[in-house]
């Protein structure tokens, strides 16, 4: 956890007595002290209280240094010590183990191993110019491994969302179902399971997460890899989907391309009175890009839909603030936005504008108590369109 401070170290650093700056350093410390607890197993081997000796052989590590990990994580609140024995928080528990309500420590692991190494190369490029000059999915490019703690960082984030939100999607069963960006698959994989057939995008080096997913939940998602912005993936999407009916059961391979042309989309649905999707997904992909690419792919989104069928938006919005720490987390996000992809959180007025010009507009939209600016709008063609 990171420390807060007490009385009389809030009452100096409001004084300006002591430099405030160092809750940062401990804090990007901490950050780095929970992710290597989590690579050699600590949290999962502290389910109850063990001896030093017992642990250090059990995780095969010198006992004097892992003593001195133990005493950091104890000072910091994630471990609990009673001489010789260490046992995890109730806080770990349930926050850093699959024991619990949701583990984010993938997603310290994604900090520490993809997005700092990324910052350092791209904050200063990106802060003074707009943008990073490679997008954080550009960078990690082939390299499947990265491509992985990147979606099992993901889908820890999302973990603390998926079920509330597929519950405000809805009945889904027998629902087709695009997710746009789908990444990690467990949005799809939990629709799937509601009873919806799922077609999952994502750039191709991207995918093995969320098929393995899939394969673990043991429940059908079609995976198509490419760039949702080229007019080659629409055109797979939709010969797949007038192909399949409502039966996705394969794999459409692809290399990603680029361009963009929303023209392209005009094909998608074809004249097949089943083809078309009753629900797209754009969950956590418009804040990555530049308006004229967003309005592109709401086109593309739209051109799928079935008739009657509608677009879910979930993104993060709002510029946050400097009291809570839920106006601190929205800031920050926006820098992240910033500084990973060129974008930023998103702007309620400009989502509108954008819906409007793709003949869409929003019909619903709900947030979420655990994701403070978070909001899932349910969008719709207006009425006459849809006939
Ligand atoms: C922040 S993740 C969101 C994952 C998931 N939808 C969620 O809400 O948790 C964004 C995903 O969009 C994918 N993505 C970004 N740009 C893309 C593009 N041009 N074509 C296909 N996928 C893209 C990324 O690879 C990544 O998996």
């Amino acid at each position: 956890m990171p420390v807060i401070p007490g009385f009389l170290d809030r009452l100096a650093f409001r004084a300006n007595l002591a430099p405030v700056a160092i809750l940062d350093v401990h804090g990007a410390a901490s950050l780095h002290a929970v992710a290597l607890a989590d690579d050699l197993g600590v949290f999962a081997a502290l389910d109850g209280p063990r001896t030093l000796a017992d642990l250090a052989a059990a995780l095969a590590c010198e006992e004097d240094t892992l003593r001195r990990l133990l005493d950091t994580l104890v000072a910091v609140g994630y471990v609990d010590r009673s001489g010789d024995e260490y046992w995890r928080t109730r806080t770990t528990t349930r926050w850093l183990t699959d024991d619990g309500d949701a583990n984010l420590a993938p997603f310290a692991r994604f900090w520490v191993e993809v997005v700092l190494p990324y910052w350092r190369e791209h904050a200063e490029r990106a802060v003074r110019e707009g943008e990073p000059g490679e997008s954080l999915y550009d960078w990690l490019g082939d390299d499947e491994a990265a491509w992985a703690t990147t979606q099992a960082g993901f889908r820890a984030a999302a973990s603390l969302l998926v079920d509330p939100v597929a519950d405000a999607l809805g009945d889904v069963d027998g629902a087709r179902v695009l997710d746009l960006g789908g990444g990690h698959g467990a949005y799809a994989v939990e629709l799937a399971r509601r009873g919806a057939s799922v077609t999952l995008v994502d750039r191709s080096p991207a995918l093995e997460p969320a098929r393995e997913a899939a394969a673990d939940a043991d429940v059908d998602v079609t995976f198509v890899g490419g760039d949702y912005l080229s007019e080659d993936l629409w055109r797979r999407v939709a010969e797949h989907d007038a192909r399949s009916g409502s039966r996705p059961s394969s794999d459409i391979d692809g290399t990603d391309s680029g361009g963009s042309d929303p023209d392209g989309a005009d094909s998608a649905g074809g004249d097949d009175a089943n083809a078309g999707y009753d629900l797209v997904l754009l969950f956590n992909v418009l804040h990555g890009h530049a308006p004229a690419e967003a309005a592109t792919l709401l086109e593309y989104a739209a051109a799928v839909l079935a008739p009657g069928g509608r677009l879910a938006i979930l993104d993060q919005f709002g510029r946050g603030g400097r009291s809570s720490v839920a106006d601190v987390g929205v800031a920050l996000i926006d820098l992240t936005y910033l500084i990973t992809l060129g974008g930023g959180t998103l702007d309620p007025d400009m989502v509108n504008r954008w819906l409007g010009d793709a003949g869409l507009s929003t019909v619903g939209t709900e947030t979420f108590r655990r994701a403070p600016g978070v909001k899932l709008l349910r969008v719709e063609l207006p009425y006459a369109d849809r006939e």
